[in-house]
């Protein structure tokens, strides 16, 4: 305002002087001076008002108010936190070097590119397969597309659920960028019947991370499925004690599945959800990790491409794989001749329900599958 001052001054003098001109005498020149300068101070002063309100409004609104239902993300946090996490731009090599260089020290690597253009297209090596700290906010699309895979009457905010949550589990993601000099090698081991009977079991459990889903046992089914395990992905209602050193890779479908997971590693408040839940879950809470739902609807929008309602959890685990590991093998997907996703410890009578009510798409899954083993991104181990 000082700086200004001089010039508002000669402003107002000229304005004044045309004014007294009007008026003639010199006491009538000074008054029009004072009144035109008052009136210059009250716009500013108004202008300052105006300015300032607006600045405490927007503050106000996009730290003060919390997350729920009927917001959008983008007002969650006046920080845009990014999807990715911290090692984005170191995982994806520069096109000079990836021509020249391999992304890993296996025979073939998932991450290295020129292999196959329809995998080219989709992959997207950036995305955060782990939801943590450093992307807590969602895109908005994302957001509204995974509240609404299974609905709940009460609303809660996430990001007060997060925050709750990383205060009992490390938050953070756990894997690397991709290392010339490192060989991943990673099994994906379905719950299909076909490991009945396979021998796979010593295979298996020859990789360096061995991936379980659900309710999969090990413990009388070693020969077939193998006996060691270091992740096992599970949503709340399938979930089940873990040994210790097995990292815990919740698949949640709703904000109730983060407030259930902080519940039963601690107070065990939650018993149910929309079936019994585990009211207290023994598992090693600093490997607890959660799958992102960015990366889940990555996987809708270009891998399954719409077919069926979501991916199946196999097919979560599947792509989770390929963007944490060098090799990726898979064992144990596939369904039975009746079209059936039977298991390989019980008679599941009821396992064509997803077909009716179009869930899961078992054929169009079956088919990226196969599409990934002919594109040299993952072996498939077809079982008995
Ligand atoms: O049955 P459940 O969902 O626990 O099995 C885990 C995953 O294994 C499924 O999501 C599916 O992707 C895969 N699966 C399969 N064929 C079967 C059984 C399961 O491909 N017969």
């Amino acid at each position: 305002l000082s700086e200004l001052r001089p010039w508002l001054s000669g402003g107002t003098a000229a304005t004044a002087g045309g004014g007294g001109s009007t008026g003639g005498g010199a006491g009538a020149e000074k008054v029009g001076r004072v009144r035109c300068s008052r009136r210059v101070w009250v716009l500013l002063g108004s202008l300052a008002l105006v300015f300032l309100t607006s600045l405490f409004f927007t503050i106000s609104l996009r730290g003060g108010i919390g997350f729920n239902y009927l917001e959008p993300p983008g007002w969650e946090e006046s920080r845009r936190v990014k999807l990715v996490p911290n090692y984005v731009g170191a995982h994806r090599l520069s096109p000079a070097d990836t021509s020249q260089q391999k992304t890993c020290a296996c025979s073939h690597c998932v991450g290295d590119p020129g292999i196959s253009d329809w995998f080219d297209e989709n992959y997207e090596p950036d995305i955060s397969p782990v939801w943590t700290r450093d992307n807590i906010q969602l895109p908005s699309d994302v957001y509204y597309w995974w509240v609404m895979l299974q609905p709940q009457f009460k609303p809660h905010s996430i990001k007060q659920v997060l925050r709750k949550l990383f205060q009992v589990i490390p938050g953070r993601s756990p894997y690397g960028s991709w290392d010339p000099g490192r060989c991943l090698r990673c099994a994906v081991v379905g719950n299909s019947g076909n490991l009945r009977g396979s021998g796979y079991g010593a295979t298996i459990d020859e990789h360096n991370y061995i991936m379980r889903i659900n309710l999969a046992p090990t413990v009388g089914y070693e020969e077939d499925a193998g006996s060691h395990t270091t992740h096992h992905f599970m949503y709340p209602e399938s979930a089940k004690n873990l040994a210790a050193n097995v990292s815990f890779v919740l698949v949640p479908f709703k904000t109730l599945d983060l407030v259930w997971i902080t519940s039963a590693l601690s107070t065990g408040t939650i018993r149910f959800t929309y079936a019994p839940v585990k009211q207290f879950l023994r598992v090693d809470k600093d490997k607890v990790q959660i799958f992102n739902p960015a990366f889940f609807k990555y996987i809708h929008d270009r891998w399954t491409k719409h077919n069926g309602r979501y991916p199946s959890t196999g097919m979560l685990v599947l792509f989770f794989a390929l963007h944490v590991c060098d090799e990726v093998n898979v064992f144990g997907f596939g369904a039975d001749s009746r079209g059936n996703w039977h298991h390989y410890w019980e008679e599941n009578r009821y396992s064509g329900e997803f077909r009716k009510t179009g869930v899961h798409d078992a054929d169009y899954e079956a088919q990226i599958i196969q599409l990934l083993a002919k594109a040299g991104k993952i072996t498939v181990f077809p079982g008995k």
